[in-house]
This record gives C-alpha cells, sequence and structure tokens, in this order.
C-alpha cells in the first residue's frame, strides 16, 4: 500500500457508499458531509460551531449532530422501493409508511417524518406518546395514528378522546384481556382495530426473539381463535382492517421477510374468510435492518420491498380464486432515522501503553538475538513460538518498576518487530488467531469528551457496531490504530471495535496493524491518519439516530451532548444551528434526588483551547 489514496481510505473506512453515502473525504484528506452535491469538512463544521456557539450555555467541545433532511431522504427512497416494485409488478395493493415514535420521540425526528409525506402514519406504544403524536400531527387528523399496548383502561379513554376529535386511530390488539377492554368503551362502527399476531417462525438476527410462539408480543394463536370469536359475538367483524405482525429490529437476513410476508398474507386471508371482510391491510412492522459496516448490499431497501411484495404475490398465486391484494403497511423506525445523526467526539488526549523509546539503536542492540531468531521464521507458527519463548525468557518477575519499565520498552519493540514479520508473511499464512489479534492490539488509548452510555448506550447494552471515523488525515496511509475510550469511570465505555472490510488480502497500517482482511471481519482499532493530529481533533460516531436517544443513560451524572442541526439554506450554503447545550448539572443532580443546587453548568470537560 505504497501509494495511498483517499478511495483506499474509503474503502477502509466504508465511506461514500450505502448507509454511509453522505460521508466523503476531500482531496486534502478531510472527512466531510456530502449532500445534494454540497460539502461541508467535519473541521470547517466544528469550527464553526465554535465560533458561533462557542459562548452559548452549555457548549461543549463535543455534540450531537441532527440532519432532518437524511430522514426525508429515508422516506422517500423507502416510499419509492415499495412504488416502484408496485408499479413493475402491477401489484394491486397501495403502500403506507408509520413511523413508531418509541425509535426516536424527539421533536426533531417526528417532524421531519411528517413534513417528508403528507399520508405517513405514525404509532405510538403509551400515552406520552400519544399525547406527542397529537402535538406533531395537528389539524392532519387523517395520518393514521396506529396505538400499541393497549394495556390499561387511562390509555384507552385517552385514545376515546382522540377519536372523539376526529383522529384517524388504529387500535392494535394482542391479548384478549386488551380485546375486552376495547369493547368495554367502544362500539363497532368507532374504531379500526389491528390484530397484532405472533408471526409463527423464526428469523436471523439480535431480536429473532421478537417473532416466534415466546415472543412478548402479540396474539399466541389460540388466543387469535378466541378474540375472533369475541370479535364477531360482539359484532365487530368489519371493525378489523388490519393485521400487524414484527419480526424484530435489524433482521439483516433480507431473504427471512419473504417466509414472513408469506405466513401474514396465509393468515391475512384465512382472517378474512372467518368473516372480517374489511381486513384490508397487512402491516409488516420494523426490521428494516441499517448497513452498520458498509458491507451489505447497497439496495437493502429494495430488496426488503421485493422479499415483502413477492413474498404476497407467492402466497395469492397459492390461493384458489381471486384474491383482493392487500394493502402495505410497513413500520419502518431504524431504517428511517438511524442515518439522521452523528456524534462528533472531541479527542482530549491521546495515551500510550507503552513507553516511548528514547535509543531505539541501544534497545535494537538488546535484541539483537531475538530479531534474528525472528528473521530466520518462516511460519506463522514459529513467529509466535519466538514470541512465547521472548515473553518466557526476557520477562521475568520484575523486581522494581524502573525494571518493569525497561522490561515494557522491550516487549513493546519486539511486539513490533513480530508484527512487521507477521505481515511480511503474507496473506495466506496470516490467520487472525486470539495471539496474534493481542500482537495487533492498538497500544494508543484516545480519550474522547463523551459517554458511550449517553451517546451511543446500545453499543454497551446489544453490542452494536457504530462506524467510528477520524475526521482528519485521511489521505495517508493510517500510522497506526487507537481505541476510543470515553470520560466515565467504566471499562465499558469505550468503542474500540472496527469492522475490517473485506479486500481478499490484509491491507496494514505504517505499524503493520490490520485494516482490512482477506474476508470482512470485526476487529480492534481505529485507524488514525497521523496520531501526531489526533489531540484536539474529533471523531465522528455515525448512525446514532435510532434508538440511542431514547435509551440514554446518565452514567456518573455524564448527560446529554448539545444538539446542532445542520441545514443547507435557500442558496444552498450549510447552516448550523444551535439547538440545545448540554444538560447542565442540576438537572441532572435533580433526577437522583438534589434539588436547590444552583449549578448551571455542564458536566462534560471543558477540553483544550
Ligand atoms: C411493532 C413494532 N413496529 C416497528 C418497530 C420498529 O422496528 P425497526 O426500528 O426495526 O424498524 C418495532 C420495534 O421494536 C415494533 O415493535
Amino acid at each position: 500500500m505504497q501509494n495511498w489514496t483517499t478511495d483506499d481510505a474509503k474503502v477502509v473506512y466504508g465511506l461514500n457508499k450505502n448507509d454511509l453515502h453522505f460521508l466523503n473525504i476531500t482531496e486534502e484528506g478531510n472527512l466531510c458531509i456530502e449532500l445534494n452535491g454540497k460539502r461541508i469538512t467535519i473541521e470547517d463544521l466544528v469550527n464553526r460551531v465554535h465560533h458561533e456557539d462557542g459562548m452559548k450555555k452549555g457548549y461543549t467541545s463535543s455534540f450531537t449532530l441532527r440532519m432532518p433532511q437524511l430522514i426525508t431522504y429515508q422516506i422517500l427512497k423507502l416510499k419509492r422501493s415499495f412504488q416502484k416494485l408496485i408499479d413493475d409488478l402491477d401489484y394491486e395493493g397501495d403502500f403506507c409508511g408509520i413511523y413508531p415514535v418509541k425509535v426516536n420521540q424527539r421533536k426533531d425526528c417526528v417532524v421531519p417524518v411528517i413534513m417528508s409525506d403528507p399520508n405517513y402514519g405514525i404509532e405510538a406504544g403509551t400515552k406520552a406518546e400519544l399525547h406527542l403524536i397529537r402535538e406533531v400531527v395537528g389539524e392532519e387528523k387523517h395520518r393514521l395514528i396506529i396505538c400499541n399496548g393497549a394495556k390499561d383502561p387511562e390509555y384507552l379513554s385517552t385514545i376515546e378522546e382522540f377519536t372523539r376529535d376526529g383522529y384517524n386511530i388504529g387500535i392494535s390488539i394482542e391479548s384478549v384481556d386488551e380485546a375486552n377492554r376495547v369493547l368495554d368503551i367502544f362500539e363497532p362502527n368507532e374504531i379500526n382495530l389491528v390484530l397484532r399476531l405472533k408471526p409463527y417462525l423464526t428469523v436471523r438476527g439480535h431480536w429473532s426473539h421478537s417473532a416466534g410462539r415466546d415472543s412478548k408480543f402479540g396474539l399466541s394463536i389460540h388466543d387469535l381463535f378466541d378474540v375472533v370469536d369475541l370479535l364477531k359475538s360482539n359484532g365487530f367483524e368489519n371493525s378489523v382492517t388490519t393485521i400487524l405482525g414484527h419480526v424484530g429490529s435489524q433482521i439483516t437476513a433480507i431473504e427471512d421477510f419473504r417466509k414472513f410476508s408469506r405466513f401474514m398474507t396465509r393468515t391475512f386471508y384465512e382472517i378474512r374468510d372467518m368473516g372480517f371482510g374489511n381486513l384490508d391491510i397487512i402491516d409488516f412492522g420494523g426490521g428494516l435492518p441499517i448497513d452498520y459496516t458498509s458491507s451489505h448490499p447497497p439496495n437493502m431497501m429494495e430488496l426488503y420491498a421485493t422479499a415483502i411484495i413477492e413474498g404476497i404475490m407467492d402466497e395469492m398465486n397459492n390461493q384458489i380464486g381471486e384474491r383482493k391484494a392487500p394493502d402495505i403497511m410497513i413500520e419502518s423506525g431504524r431504517g428511517i432515522t438511524a442515518l439522521s445523526s452523528l456524534v462528533l467526539v472531541e479527542a482530549l488526549e491521546v495515551r500510550c501503553v507503552y513507553p516511548s523509546v528514547d535509543d531505539l539503536p541501544q534497545l535494537r542492540k538488546h535484541l539483537e538475538a531475538w530479531i534474528s531468531k525472528l528473521t530466520a521464521a518462516t511460519s506463522l507458527k514459529e513467529i509466535l513460538d519466538i514470541w512465547e519463548e521472548f515473553l518466557s525468557e526476557s520477562m521475568p518477575e520484575a523486581r522494581s518498576l524502573s525494571e518493569l519499565k525497561e522490561q515494557e520498552k522491550l516487549r513493546g519493540a519486539f511486539r513490533s518487530e513480530i508484527r512487521r514479520h507477521i505481515a511480511d508473511l503474507g496473506v495466506d499464512s496470516v490467520i487472525a488467531n486470539p495471539v496474534v489479534e493481542e500482537l495487533w492490539h492498538p497500544e494508543h488509548i484516545v480519550v474522547g469528551n463523551f459517554s458511550v452510555f449517553n451517546s451511543a448506550g446500545d453499543h454497551v447494552l446489544v453490542k452494536q457496531h457504530f462506524p467510528i471515523l477520524p475526521v482528519r488525515d485521511l489521505h495517508v496511509m493510517p500510522e497506526t490504530t487507537v481505541r476510543l475510550v470515553d470520560i466515565t469511570c467504566d471499562s465499558d465505555g469505550e468503542i474500540s471495535q472496527f469492522h475490517r472490510k473485506g479486500t481478499g488480502e490484509i491491507w496494514y497500517t505504517q505499524d503493520y496493524r490490520p485494516l482490512t482482511m482477506p474476508v470482512e471481519r470485526m476487529g480492534v482499532g481505529i485507524p488514525v491518519g497521523k496520531l501526531g493530529n489526533v489531540k484536539g481533533s474529533h471523531f465522528v460516531i455515525a448512525l446514532t439516530g435510532a434508538y440511542q436517544d431514547v435509551i440514554e443513560m446518565d452514567h456518573n451524572l455524564l448527560g446529554d451532548l448539545p444538539d446542532v442541526e445542520l441545514l443547507l439554506d435557500k442558496d444552498g450554503k450549510w447552516e448550523t444551528r444551535w439547538m440545545a447545550g448540554a444538560q447542565n448539572m442540576e438537572e441532572i443532580l435533580e433526577d437522583v434526588g438534589y434539588f436547590g443546587l444552583d449549578i448551571d453548568e455542564d458536566p462534560y470537560m471543558s477540553g483544550d483551547d
């Protein structure tokens, strides 16, 4: 990799493609946002915010960037993906999108959803969410509002109030008790009902337990029969308009949606045939995945739409006689909002876990015998044996701190030699195993002014991978790799995983740590161009717009970072809009019971100016 170019960097970081299509690299090696043909570098953005908002309350060097235009982009893309197939295949049903607000209830997220499509619907799971929806929907009462989880009478009376006010509500029922509660309050002609079913099938993915018999949600098959009888005996057959199934979030095995679609379609016709003639819609819930690793096919939305529509059509062909094509409803949340936020983290400090070496020739002299052994080694096994031998022979238990420091120098230097020899072996001989991974492990730790728990909680909760990107020096072959740790006192407060793309061979950093792999694979270590420029620069944590605001945790009383909105003005120029400063300590302390403390400051580090 002698002639490193920004195209190589795009491969390594997965930029300018798939769900990171809006991130690119300038010729000077700066990470930039590129939308509607306009570019702004992250460094310019950070400087602009510093210059314009640096004196505002709650300003910190790190912040969350909101990009509402990417919500619109995703909504239009989803709609286009379905509409194109509907047209191409002469499918007779319609498509409708529903946004489940639980994925991100922030106003700057829900309002762009509403503004992007005059007919987009919304899904609420609680009373509070329903009130939020009234606030954003306003007088646009034609928009469908699906109310999930009508578990308590108070929630139902709020729904009743909304229905009387003329809102277009569909109540989802997922137990016999829920059905009874709904029947107690509503008359048959007052309400649309959605039967939420457990999809009896297995899909692959972290949340695959959302489907199947043991799922927390939906009617079990026997409950479905009981609810059907109950509705029929009370004259509610014509109130049922929709069946709903949700197989779990982030289902990357897109083909699994085809069998889900077939299951839902079969069920749709069976329930219609039970006397529910107004049943017109299949709501396929969420699950549309985001490509967090830039390694999936570029057109996952189209593949998803294809699996759903072809699944329906397959099943229609299996039916006897002419059948009505169901309308298709999709409740994608992650797929709509993930792109719209990213976190910009200032690097406060860079630490090295090995001592610096001031006299390399002297050190190499010490290592001479070991290095010549290494030079003679011709296989990975031999190299690793030499490393093991070196550790047991040259690293006896140190009797003083200065002896330990000298050992650390030797160990660090020989570890570098070993890495170089492993790289020299060529790709066919290098099998990444735990010892090799340990040798590749980064020796530099970057302390970022943020909390993983607050800004990217899923990294801790479900090991969700988020792309991490340095913002500068992407035009040079990376010098090394680093770990990014936060300022909480928790060792889980670290994001160092890096998705090594599959390039058929291993690309290395200047210090022989892998950037890519023959076949894609997760590893540890974020590549950086010039280590000396890292302190004071920023890292981007991308694709944080879904769920991360919802699950944020105030670990160590570190609250929300500031929010800044990025907008293109009428003349095609970028504008940043300061939305809110970091949460102040007074507010966070009140949450844990300390009232009346007059501390109007945020808890994050002030950083270097
Ligand atoms: C009923 C329902 N619809 C939609 C969603 C949103 O899923 P996703 O964010 O994967 O699109 C969920 C998520 O849990 C859900 O339970």
